[in-house]
């Protein structure tokens, strides 16, 4: 082995022996009596209604308690005190960020997306973090990456075949992946990319239950652990290479991908990254962090947007007038409104780290809050006739402040919703030029680690136009 594999793979034994599952200090509540009302079953039940059967669980909790409720989940019943109304939602998202953490609830991603990650910093760390992503995130570059999405886009639309009923979401998920690939991590070598898809598909399949086994780590010895530890490794081994490769490129000054964009905010100094530099080990975990957050969520909000283009023939019609004519603002609009009906995510999500009060609610450090995502989509007084898909909504105006957060807020915003936003009006666009669209049966949100996903995949069949 070489003495460049021995230093990757000292770094990745490195994380995995800092990063367990359940790390993070949090405080452990005191005097939950007072929190709002919510159901009394055992905690593992709460858990299993929050996390496995939310889509008819929280919708019952708001009716049955009213707008503030609280969830007891596992381990020993810690409270989650869900709120439902724009103006908690606004409160939560502004609450200062060193009390209120979002990196402690992600703990359980730590042996894959490593220390440095955005969605498991907080604090200092966090805001430094997020100051050098933004600039790769920011309206400029977006315009930078639309013309290799549409190519993408293109290449992956032309390959469908007319009259052949599929599942829109393993197209979608093939595509968004493709995406990160090269739009992302820049890659552009041909075997370089052979390596890393199926590298980079073991680790965007890995459940949460592979994920817990990192707090024992003889597991790793055995099954699905031993190869998911393995994957890690190589996948390791071909970023590291490509960041270092990157870094000595000669064209690293024009090249617009994600990648080298981060490698340009700092100087060449590998690890020993100063301020406002991204060392390798940074770069690593960020790039994983990306991939992780990005590719499943962007794909299943395409899938459930052509799903809900597919069931309607006027819409259909206005859509490919719209990619007809590049009117990005009606295909934004569709996007948006794929995302307000069908939510990917549930809920955000804070952890108190000294105690606070939230909507006239003292809520004791150590316990979680968050506004539902679900509920706010779903209520009339947010949006008029909620259970019906109309882009129009979006159309030349934003619903009311708060009322809709698929990406959540404040200093935690998803940093790539632009980017989705931006890929999802290219390929919409692709696929509206060349095709009629027609949903095949009815589908409906199923729960897929932490994303709702449609659960027959949104098939549709296409015809040329
Ligand atoms: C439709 C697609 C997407 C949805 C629904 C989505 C949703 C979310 C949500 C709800 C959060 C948590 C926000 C909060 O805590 O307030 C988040 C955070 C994040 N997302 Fe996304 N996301 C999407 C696409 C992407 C893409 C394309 C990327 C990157 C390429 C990305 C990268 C991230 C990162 C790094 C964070 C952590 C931000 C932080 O903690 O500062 N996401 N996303």
């Amino acid at each position: 082995m070489s003495t460049t594999d021995d230093r990757v793979t000292a770094l990745t034994e490195e994380r995995f022996e800092r990063m367990r599952p359940f790390g993070g200090e949090v405080p452990t509540p005191v005097d939950t009596s007072k929190l709002p009302p919510g159901p009394k079953w055992p905690a593992l039940a709460q858990s299993a209604g929050l996390l496995r059967f939310r889509h008819r669980f929280v919708p019952w909790a708001h009716r049955k308690y009213g707008d503030v409720f609280t969830v007891r989940m596992i381990p020993r019943g810690r409270p989650l005190v869900l709120f439902t109304r724009p103006e908690h939602a606004k409160e939560i998202f502004a609450g200062d960020p060193e009390v209120f953490h979002a990196g402690k609830g992600n703990s359980i991603l730590g042996p894959i997306m490593g220390e440095h990650s955005l969605l498991l910093q907080d604090s200092g760390e966090h805001k430094r973090a997020r100051k050098l992503l933004m600039p790769a995130f920011n309206g400029h570059a977006l315009r930078g990456y639309q013309s290799l999405v549409t190519e993408l886009a293109r290449a992956e639309v032309e390959r469908w075949t007319p009259g052949t009923e599929f599942r829109s979401l393993e197209r979608m998920n093939a595509l968004t992946l493709e995406v990160i690939l090269r739009v992302v991590f820049g890659v552009t070598d041909e075997s370089r990319l052979a390596e890393l898809r199926p590298r980079v598909n073991a680790t965007v399949d890995v459940s949460p239950a592979v994920l817990l086994g990192w707090g024992y780590p003889w597991l790793q010895r055995f099954g699905v652990w031993k190869r998911t530890v393995e994957n890690q490794y190589e996948l390791d081994r071909l970023m590291y290479a490509e960041i270092r490769e990157r870094r000595g490129a000669p064209d690293l000054a024009e090249r617009t991908d994600v990648l080298s964009r981060l490698i340009r905010t700092g100087a060449d100094s590998g690890d020993a990254a100063g301020p406002d530099q991204l060392g390798d080990t940074e770069l690593r975990d960020q790039l994983v962090t990306l991939l992780l957050a990005g590719h499943e969520t962007t794909a299943t909000a395409l899938s459930w947007a052509l799903y809900e283009v597919g069931r309607d023939l006027e819409l259909l019609r206005r859509c490919q007038r719209a990619a007809d004519d590049g009117d990005d603002d009606f295909l934004d609009a569709v996007m948006k409104e794929s995302l307000r009906l069908h939510p990917v995510i549930p809920m955000v999500v804070r952890t108190l780290m000294k105690p606070a009060t939230i909507a006239g609610v003292d809520v004791p450090a150590g316990a979680t809050v968050g506004p539902s995502i679900v509920i706010a989509h779903q209520k009339p007084d947010n949006h008029p006739d909620p259970w019906t898909f109309r882009p129009e909504r979006f159309l030349d105006q934003n619903p009311p402040a708060n009322t809709w957060i698929p990406f959540g807020g404040g200093v935690r915003r998803c940093i790539g919703a632009g980017f989705s936003l931006m890929e999802g009006v290219a390929v919409l666009r692709e696929v509206f030029t060349s095709y009629d669209v027609m949903s095949v049966g009815d589908d409906e949100p199923k729960v897929r680690n932490i994303t709702s996903v449609p659960r027959r995949g949104a098939r549709i069949r296409v015809s040329r136009r």
